[in-house]
């Protein structure tokens, strides 16, 4: 089973259950509530690594789908990541890109519904999210580009993943691009907080099944909930290596601290500046790298030995990964 299509399109980011299982469950809502602890209790949050599905157990199926976000729980993931997207109608629904092509089949289903727009020096067919009603969303398969025997998946709403996972594990929703929804009319910020209240998830611990960490690459976006909005919930401020330094410095990281309660560089940044992670817990920030995943381990003998290394040895306190049954669990 492969991925037949490529490196994701990321939105141009202007982009051994039982045991192990109801152990976290029991741990997780003191887990989210610590993520806000201040720095003296920093040491303590590490105690216990955190294991979060990356578009669920997308390893092994289609990436957000039904399929991927139960698999990922069935492999002892403590949390399941969602990236938001924004329908037409204003709709939200889980997908990494801003747009279809990737991961559905809307060039067969809607052949005249795409954007031409500039890439580099080519000029390439997007279908983007944004101009479709969840209606018609609905009738993509989102199953068969990974793999026939997915065909017929679909994409699904934020509440359908909330249903889903909601009492077995925990909900790590990322808004994506939310200035570029911004500029289309939409406020992502407000959309990710009036799902999750009403679905009571919008106070750390409201829960204690399901703890709520919300992610973003975008500090505004984060800035804007914790201030305009006052959601109190752990916000993540995702680093990825165009930062270039912006965010890695511990003054940077102080800053963070006043709206966010971890960082969540790439794995890349931290093998380059492994002394953030002292830096992050220092003004008691929680750090969780990105992406593990059975397909790409550089070095490391597998995804687990790589896991191993940069939550044992470099002291981050959970990981993204495709393969959360590959979780180095030490105790
Ligand atoms: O959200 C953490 C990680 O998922 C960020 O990368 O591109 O997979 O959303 P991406
Ligand atoms: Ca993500």
């Amino acid at each position: 089973m492969r991925h037949t299509r490529t490196a994701a399109k990321e939105p141009r980011r202007e982009a051994g259950r039982a045991a192990t299982a109801r152990l976290s469950l029991a741990l997780l809502a003191g887990l989210a509530v610590a993520a806000c602890a201040p720095a003296g209790e920093t040491q303590a949050r590490q105690e216990h690594k955190i294991n979060i599905a990356h578009r669920g157990a997308s390893s092994y199926a289609p990436e957000h789908t039904m399929h991927a976000y139960l698999l990922a729980i069935e492999q002892g993931a403590e949390y399941v990541e969602q990236d938001l997207q924004i329908t037409k109608d204003g709709i939200l629904v889980c997908l990494h890109d801003l747009t279809l092509e990737r991961t559905t089949n809307v060039e067969e289903v809607f052949p005249d519904r795409y954007r031409e727009v500039t890439r580099g020096p080519n000029m390439v067919r997007e279908w983007w999210v944004s101009d479709f009603t969840f209606e018609e969303i609905k009738q993509l398969d989102a199953g068969s580009w990974f793999d026939a025997r997915f065909a017929g998946s679909k994409i699904l709403t934020f509440q359908e993943a909330i249903d889903a996972i909601r009492g077995k594990a925990g909900l790590y929703p990322e808004m994506k691009a939310p200035e570029t929804y911004g500029e289309r009319g939409f406020d992502m910020e407000r959309l990710t907080l009036k799902a999750l209240t009403e679905n009571g998830l919008d106070q750390p611990g409201a829960d204690p099944k399901t703890p709520v960490i919300i992610q973003s690459f975008s500090a505004e976006s984060l800035k804007k909930m914790h201030g305009e909005l006052g959601c109190r919930l752990p916000l993540v401020l995702l680093i990825d290596e165009m930062d270039r330094g912006k965010w890695v410095s511990i003054e940077r990281f102080r800053e963070a601290k006043a709206f966010a309660a971890g960082i969540g560089p790439s794995k890349r940044i931290l093998e380059a500046r492994p002394e953030a992670v002292r830096w992050a817990h220092d003004v008691g920030l929680t750090v969780t790298a990105y992406t593990f995943r059975s397909s790409n381990v550089g070095k490391y003998k597998d995804v687990a030995e790589e896991m191993s290394h940069f939550l044992y040895e470099l002291g981050i306190d959970a990981v993204f990964t495709d393969n959360p049954d590959k979780f180095p669990r030490r105790r």
